[in-house]
C-alpha cells in the first residue's frame, strides 16, 4: 500500500483521537467522544495489519482472540467503582507492550536468537557499525533504551498500584534510603543504557537495564499511600503514552507516535490539574508527604460548645421553605453508597418546586470524577452537575446546602488559614449559603486531618449517621409533611 494512503488514513486517526479527547472533556460528549477515538484506534489498527510486513498472522488472530476476551470480561464485571484499579491495570499492560516491543527489536536489530537466554549473556561478535547502525542506527538505540526504562517502571508501577487499590498491598513501604535509594536504582538503569549505546552488542545489559527499571517501578510505588494512588496513576498513564511515542519511533509508526504523544501529554495536564486542586505538589504526592503542617490546629478548640446538632426531621422543615439548594457530596457519599437515595431526595424537593443543583469539587472523593461517575450511576442529569467555579457565586443566594460526607473541599481554612496544610485549595463556598446542613458520622477529620471551622458556624447544622440513612430519613419526612 502506497506511505502516502497510510499516512493520509494515519492522520484521519490522529483527527479522531484528538476529536474523542476534546468530547472527554464534557459529560454530554463524552460518550460520543469515546466512540471517535475508538473508531480512529480501528481504523489505525485495521491500515496497519494492510501495510506493515506482517510475518505472522496466526499470533496476531490468536492475541487479538486471546485479549479481546480478557479485556471484554474484566470491562463488563468491572464495578464503577473498581474503575481507578482498571486503568491501573490497562496501563500497566501499555507499559508491557512498549517494553516488549523494544525488547524483541533489540534482538532483531542485533540478530541475537532470543530463545537461546546462555547466549544473551556472551558479547556479541558484531559491534554497532557492522550491522549498519550509523546516526540513525543511535536514535533507533536510544528510542529502545527509553521506551524499555519507561515501559518497564510503568509496568511495575501500575501493578502496585492495581494491588494497592485493590487492598492487596496495605503497607506503604520503600527502599532503605527512601528517594535515595530510588535515585540510586534510576542512576544504574541510566549506566545500563549508556552501556547499550556504547557498545550494544552486550546483550547482558539490556537485561540488566529491564531489571533496574523494574525493581525502579517497584519502589517508586510501593511507599506511595493507597489515598495518593489517583494521582500516581494519572502519571503512570502519562509514562504509558510516553512509551508508546517512543516505540513509535522504534518502529517508524506515526500514528503510534501520535497517540502516545496525546496520551502523555493529556495524562501528565490530568496529573498537574490534581495537584493544583489538592495544593499539593507533584514531590510531596510522589514521597507520600501532606504539605508542612504549619501552625497545630486544635480541633476542641475550634469545636468546644459551638456545634449544633440535629435530625433528620427538622433538616425536613427547614427544606420545606427553601427555594434553592445545592447538594455538595464528597468521599462519605460514596462510603455510604447514598447516590441513590441523595437523587431521590432531589426529586422530592423539585416535586415541591425546589431549585436544586450539585456541586462538584474537583477533587471530592477519591479519583477523579468520583462524584460524577457516582451521581450519572444514579441517573442525576448532566446538567445538573455544576463545576466549582461556576458554583461558588452563586451560594450567597442559595437557602439549604447540605454536605454529604465531603470535608476537605469545603475546610474555610483552605481560604482564610495561612501556615494551614490545605491553605490555597481551592474549595467550595458552602459557609457563605444562608444554611447548612452537614450529613457525617461524627466530628473527625477527613484526608487532609484537619478539624474543619464550617462545623461549628453558627448557620451549621451536623445531622450525625451513615449518609445513606441520614439522607433516607430525610426524604420520607420530607413526604410525610
Ligand atoms: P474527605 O475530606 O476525605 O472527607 C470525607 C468525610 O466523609 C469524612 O470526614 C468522613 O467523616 C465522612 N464519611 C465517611 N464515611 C461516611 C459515611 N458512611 N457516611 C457519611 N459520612 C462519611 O473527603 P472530600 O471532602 O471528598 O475531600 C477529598 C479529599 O481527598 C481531599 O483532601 C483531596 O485532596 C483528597 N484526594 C482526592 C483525590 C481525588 S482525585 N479525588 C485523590 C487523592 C486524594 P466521618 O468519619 O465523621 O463520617
Amino acid at each position: 500500500m502506497s506511505p502516502l494512503i497510510v499516512n493520509l488514513v494515519y492522520l484521519v486517526a490522529g483527527i479522531l483521537f484528538i476529536l474523542g479527547i476534546k468530547g472527554l472533556t464534557k459529560p454530554s460528549t463524552a460518550v460520543r467522544g469515546n466512540l471517535l477515538s475508538a473508531t480512529g484506534m480501528l481504523i489505525a489498527v485495521v491500515i496497519t495489519l494492510l501495510n506493515s510486513e506482517i510475518v505472522n498472522f496466526s499470533y496476531i488472530i490468536a492475541g487479538v482472540l486471546f485479549g479481546g476476551a480478557v479485556g471484554a470480561f474484566m470491562a463488563l464485571r468491572i464495578q464503577m467503582t473498581s474503575m481507578p484499579q482498571m486503568v491501573a491495570l490497562l496501563n500497566g499492560f501499555g507499559g508491557g507492550a512498549s517494553l516488549t516491543i523494544a525488547s524483541a527489536e533489540y534482538f532483531s536489530v542485533l540478530n541475537i536468537d532470543a530463545h537461546l537466554f546462555a547466549d544473551l549473556l556472551e558479547p556479541v561478535a558484531l559491534g554497532a557499525d557492522a550491522f549498519g547502525l550509523g546516526a540513525v542506527g543511535q536514535v533507533t538505540l536510544i528510542s529502545i533504551g527509553l521506551t524499555i526504562l519507561i515501559g518497564a517502571v510503568t509496568l511495575t508501577g501500575s501493578l502496585v498500584a492495581f494491588a494497592k487499590l485493590q487492598g492487596l498491598i496495605k503497607r506503604n513501604v520503600g527502599l532503605p534510603g527512601g528517594p535515595l535509594g530510588n535515585a540510586l536504582l534510576l542512576i544504574g538503569a541510566l549506566t545500563a543504557l549508556v552501556c547499550i549505546l556504547i557498545n550494544p552488542s552486550q546483550a547482558v545489559t539490556i537485561l540488566a537495564l529491564v531489571a533496574l527499571a523494574l525493581l525502579l517501578g517497584l519502589f517508586l510505588v510501593l511507599p506511595i499511600g493507597g489515598a495518593d494512588m489517583p494521582v500516581v496513576i494519572a502519571l503512570l498513564n502519562s509514562y504509558s503514552g510516553l512509551a508508546a511515542a517512543l516505540a513509535g519511533f522504534i518502529l517508524g509508526n506515526t500514528v503510534l507516535i501520535v497517540a502516545g504523544s496525546l496520551v502523555g501529554t493529556s495524562g501528565l495536564i490530568l496529573t498537574k490539574i490534581m495537584c493544583v486542586a489538592m495544593n499539593r505538589s507533584l514531590g510531596n504526592v510522589l514521597f507520600g508527604k501532606m504539605a508542612a503542617a504549619g501552625e497545630v490546629v486544635d480541633a476542641d478548640e475550634i469545636y468546644a460548645g459551638k456545634v449544633t446538632s440535629a435530625q433528620p426531621d427538622e433538616v425536613a422543615m427547614m427544606l420545606e421553605v427553601a427555594k434553592r439548594v445545592v447538594i455538595v457530596p464528597g468521599y462519605g457519599m460514596a462510603m455510604a453508597q447514598a447516590q441513590h437515595a441523595v437523587r431521590e431526595l432531589a426529586d422530592s424537593m423539585e416535586s415541591r418546586g425546589i431549585e436544586v443543583e450539585y456541586g462538584i469539587h474537583p477533587v471530592a472523593g477519591r479519583m477523579p470524577g468520583h462524584m460524577n461517575v457516582l451521581l450519572a450511576e444514579a441517573e442525576v442529569p448532566y446538567d445538573k452537575l455544576v463545576e466549582m467555579d461556576c458554583i461558588n457565586p452563586t451560594f450567597e443566594d442559595t437557602d439549604v446546602v447540605i454536605v454529604i460526607g465531603a470535608n476537605d473541599v469545603t475546610n474555610p481554612m483552605a481560604r482564610e488559614a495561612e501556615g494551614s496544610p490545605i491553605y490555597g485549595m481551592p474549595i467550595l463556598n458552602v459557609d457563605k449559603a444562608k444554611n447548612v446542613v452537614v450529613i457525617k458520622r461524627s466530628l473527625s477529620p477527613g484526608f487532609a486531618g484537619l478539624p474543619n471551622p464550617l462545623f461549628a458556624m453558627d448557620h451549621t447544622l451536623m445531622v450525625y449517621g451513615d449518609g445513606k440513612k441520614a439522607v433516607v430519613e430525610m426524604t420520607t419526612a420530607l413526604n410525610h409533611s
